[in-house]
């Protein structure tokens, strides 16, 4: 599937809303080759090179209903740090992640989100979960895996799996006063 700048669905496409459904397990074909166009589109928007040549808005994410397939489907290539304190860069191509708990802390960007699929100016606090706990099938490993995300890692996911239910990230923004302080929040 081709996907660059031009085939994203915007938020100006009522399909964008749609609710995502989980797939079967294990993967067919056809949701493999998804997840692996899904993870290249992620990976070559971060080389310059690439994204000017092939259209490419750069991203840590995205997900299948961007792309107009509702199907609980996302890759996330995302720089975080090992629990010794290592520089690593996770990687998953993730079909149906589910948060299974999240901490009470909350936690938002010191520069707020952006999405692929949002080319308006959408600026406050998306505020989300400091820290959670994702199962999913990753398709790189092949396996059941459960995800202990903190911080960027964290919000990432929470903002991918938002999609399959049709949520944008400035849904979560208190319009009437976008930078409101957070109280305990942690700031990333
Ligand atoms: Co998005």
């Amino acid at each position: 599937m081709l996907i660059n700048n031009d085939t994203i669905i915007k938020d100006n496409d009522p399909f964008i809303r749609e609710k995502s459904m989980p797939v079967e397990l294990p993967l067919s074909d056809e949701d493999r080759a998804l997840l692996q166009d899904l993870y290249n589109y992620v990976k070559d928007s971060t080389d310059p090179e690439k994204a000017e040549k092939f259209n490419l808005r750069p991203a840590v994410g995205i997900s299948a209903i961007q792309v107009g397939v509702p199907k609980q489907l996302t890759a996330v290539i995302v720089p975080t740090l090992d629990k010794d304190g290592n520089e690593i860069t996770a990687e998953f191509m993730l079909a149906n992640p589910k948060i299974v708990s999240q901490s009470v802390q909350p936690a938002y960007l010191d520069s707020g989100e952006g999405c692929l699929s949002v080319e308006g100016e959408h600026e406050g606090h998306v505020v989300r979960s400091a820290r959670i706990k994702v199962r999913a099938y990753d398709a790189i490993t092949d396996q059941e895996i459960e995800i202990r995300a903190r911080g960027y890692l964290a919000i990432v996911l929470q903002h991918e799996i938002d999609h399959f239910s049709g949520t944008l990230f400035y849904d979560k923004i208190d319009h009437d006063d976008p930078y409101k302080e957070i109280p305990g929040a942690l700031v990333i």
